[in-house]
């Protein structure tokens, strides 16, 4: 039997029964659909906290138990026994790949590490001390201005290479974001290294010195991509769905998606971590800061803590917290006191009531921010970091949301409470 949900306007006595649909995990959903045309009324959700905008067989969160799983799979598996790669393949395609799939899915990526030569100069024309992740919008979103051979949007096989494309680009585009921000000549990826590594090349190494990759910065990069992946609807990955559902350019679609990311409570966290950590400075200035967050009238919040699913802990930060500490203790950097100040504000605010009471725990860019600070990533590329791993789950959503036969335009309801209609003055 169809399980509904009945609701009754109390004004008219009118009832309208809701279809209730059954997901493989999570909540059921009520389906609004048709609530319009049955009862004349929109819902209303500022900031979706109980509203599905689509389905999607590709991420699942269980915010009260802490679990993520990308297609099936637990993310602490994934940790332990994939990399970044083949996470996207899995992302990407649905299932795990071969051994045969995975090497051609690397060699296509490896394909298109390269920028066009004139997307190369676009960087001059951005001051020195542009924020990488402005540069990131200004760049990815003019690939949409090259590579006219992918984008009739309506057949798959060209949405997958622009899929691709932007997966293979992002490290070679943030490492020239970055060179231009120091004034550092850009340098080409090379195509025998992981994909983590040739990010590390491009953003490390010089013309004039051979480089070689540090394996434990690759590994704690692949790992922390791994983790970013995808994160099902966001806001970014929501603002990339609502941008692509009008059939947008796909490379314009992920530039939305990277401003999206930029903000503080969201990717641009991890940055703010390490800011905020400055600000305090010392340990015996935490009290101060935990006071502010919690008053209602300072605007200060503890970055890195809280989430808006993950109400009980982020399965993500538990991976990266313990690889923040092994990261610390294999390059000495354990009694660093940036590092104590960050783990003692972590002690201090998980023993605090209001963070308890509230379910306030370290989130993954509390710790992530802090392996790139161990790894020399400077503190404005951290987002950087984030939105090269979350092209991924970027192109994943908007490739499911365009295979779908009966896909229409996003365009959400309001409720107004302007002035009512009046007439200018004569
Ligand atoms: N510090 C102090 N108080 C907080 C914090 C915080 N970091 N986060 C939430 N609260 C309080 C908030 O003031 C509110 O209190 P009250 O109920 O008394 O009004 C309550 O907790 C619920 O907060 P909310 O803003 O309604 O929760 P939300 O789900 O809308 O926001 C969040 C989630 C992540 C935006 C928020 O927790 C936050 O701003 N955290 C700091 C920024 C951050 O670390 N963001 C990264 C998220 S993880 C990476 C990603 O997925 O993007």
């Amino acid at each position: 039997m169809q399980r509904t949900v009945t609701i009754t306007d109390s004004a008219t006595g009118k009832t309208v029964e809701l279809p209730v649909r059954e997901g493989t995990a999570g909540p059921p959903v009520v389906d609004i659909a048709n609530l319009y045309r049955e009862l004349g009324m929109f819902t209303y959700d500022p900031g979706f906290l109980s509203t599905a905008s689509c389905a999607s067989q590709i991420a699942f969160i269980d915010g009260d138990e802490g679990i993520l799983l990308y297609r099936g799979y637990p993310i602490e598996q994934l940790a332990e026994k994939s990399n970044f790669l083949e996470v996207a393949c899995l992302l990407l395609y649905g299932e795990l790949p071969t051994a045969g799939q995975l090497r051609q899915f690397e060699e296509r990526i490896r394909h298109h590490t390269m920028i066009h030569e004139s997307l190369r100069d676009f960087f001059k024309g951005f001051y020195h001390d542009a924020h990488p992740m402005a540069t990131m919008v200004g760049v990815v979103g003019s690939l949409s201005a090259f590579y006219h051979d992918s984008l009739d949007i309506h057949n798959p096989e060209h949405r997958e290479t622009a899929a691709l494309r932007m997966i293979a680009k992002m490290p070679t585009i943030a490492a020239a974001s970055y060179k231009h921000s120091i004034g550092e000549p850009q340098i080409y990826p090379k195509n025998d290294l992981s994909y983590a590594g040739n990010l590390l090349h491009m953003m490390f190494s010089v013309p004039s010195e051979d480089y070689e990759v540090d394996p434990v910065a690759e590994k704690a990069l692949d790992l922390i991509f791994m983790m970013h992946a995808d994160h099902e609807q966001n806001a970014s990955t929501s603002t990339v769905r609502l941008a692509g559902s009008s059939q947008a350019n796909p490379f314009a679609c992920i530039a939305s998606g990277i401003a999206a990311l930029w903000g503080p409570a969201h990717g641009g966290a991890n940055e703010a971590v390490l800011n905020m950590l400055s600000e305090i400075g010392t340990a015996d200035n935490i009290p101060k800061y935990i006071a502010r967050a919690k008053d209602k009238q300072d605007p200060f919040r503890l970055m890195g803590f809280g989430h808006r699913v993950y109400k009980n802990y982020d399965p993500r930060a538990r991976i990266i917290r313990q690889a923040c500490h092994d990261l610390l203790a294999k390059l000495g950097a354990a009694n660093d006191p940036f590092f104590e100040l960050a783990l003692a504000l972590e002690e201090f605010a998980l023993k605090d009531d209001y963070f308890i009471e509230k379910k306030l725990y370290p989130n993954v860019d509390f710790y992530s921010g802090l392996i790139y600070k161990a790894l020399g990533i400077p503190t404005n590329m951290f987002t950087v970091m984030f939105a090269i791993a979350r092209t991924v789950g970027w192109v994943a959503q908007w490739m499911e949301m365009m295979a779908e036969p009966r896909q229409r335009i996003g365009r959400p309801r309001q409720l107004y409470v302007g002035k009512a209609q009046r007439d200018y003055p004569a």
